[in-house]
């Protein structure tokens, strides 16, 4: 039988369908609140440490003060996963300044706001998607300077995710203005050049610091796999052998098709591939079960 789906709202949950938040919540009104996507993938908590460190950073960027400590909050994730069964699945969490009077300069006294929720996700589509590779759009970058903070002001990425779906493609790939790839509307974007470089943009305000791409740096380096951190064009990408995406909601999945052009032999590369075992073993080496396996 299907669990109840559970949320958690400021110190308590409560049945999803019932979780409410204040109408003059600062995240609701201004997009002020930062957030974390966190995976479970057969009972495992995936990356734990490393969204916390980046939460902690996007708050400390914005001035938001931590809502709890990080053990207690370990523990709301880790009940979250219990109360919500969450063999596979996704964890949401979000940090909001707090509830106030409608007003853009924000008052120094609030008490943030914490709202976890869960989500499952089937582990067989996800590995199909894998298996597949996916189609993926070029989109004009046109996010603010601070995409380094994990902000849900995620306007511009949800319009070029939005006109991804509707051209049947399952990522925007973000371009800015000299013609240089950012990072995909969720996800850090990589590519194999036909000399066999994997490259992915070097770290900046432009982007953000993918857990997933952190991960995989740190895998790839144990296998003395060579990466090169640098910019690289549009038209390197549509050249390039094979280009791959990564998020803590995908791991390592490949683009076989950018704007209609087939990328190598339109299936997931060999590198792609191999980053992707490269970085379950080692963050699932890393990883708290709190479920047990299912095989
Ligand atoms: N997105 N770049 C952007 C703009 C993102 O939104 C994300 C993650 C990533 C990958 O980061 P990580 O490897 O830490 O998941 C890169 C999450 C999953 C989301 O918004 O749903």
């Amino acid at each position: 039988m299907p669990s109840a789906r559970w949320a958690y709202v400021n110190g308590q949950y409560v049945p999803h369908a019932l979780a409410r938040i204040h109408v003059e919540d600062r995240g609701l009104q201004f997009a002020d609140s930062v957030y974390e996507v966190c995976a479970i993938v057969d009972g495992l908590m995936m990356d734990e440490e490393e969204h916390l460190d980046r939460l902690e950073r996007s708050l400390r960027e914005l001035a938001i003060p931590m809502p709890m400590g990080r053990a207690p909050l370990k523990l709301v994730l880790r009940e979250m996963v219990r109360r919500n069964a969450l063999r596979h699945g996704l964890i949401y969490l979000q940090v909001t300044r707090g509830t106030a009077r409608r007003d853009h300069a924000a008052p120094s006294d609030l008490r943030p706001s914490l709202i976890l929720t869960a989500r499952p996700v089937d582990p067989v589509l996800l590995e199909r998607r894998r298996q597949l590779g996916v189609k993926a759009i070029s989109h004009p970058d046109e996010r603010w300077a601070r995409c380094d903070i994990k902000s849900t002001a995620l306007l511009p990425n949800t319009l070029a995710k939005t006109a991804a779906r509707r051209q049947g493609a399952f990522e925007a790939i973000l371009v800015d203005g000299d013609g240089y790839v950012t990072e995909g509307a969720s996800t850090n974007v990589w590519i194999v050049t036909k000399d066999g470089e994997i490259v992915t943009r070097n770290l900046s305000h432009n982007i953000l610091p993918g857990v997933t791409r952190r991960v995989i740096l740190e895998a790839a380096a144990e296998a003395q796999m060579r990466i090169s951190e640098r910019k690289f064009t549009l038209e390197e990408a549509k050249s390039a052998r094979e280009i791959f995406l990564t998020a803590a909601t995908l791991g390592a999945t490949s683009v076989v098709e950018l704007d209609g052009r087939p990328i190598g032999n339109q299936r997931p590369g060999q590198i792609s591939q191999r980053i992707q075992t490269l970085y379950a073993d080692l963050a699932g080496r890393r990883a708290v079960r709190l479920l047990p396996s299912s095989n």
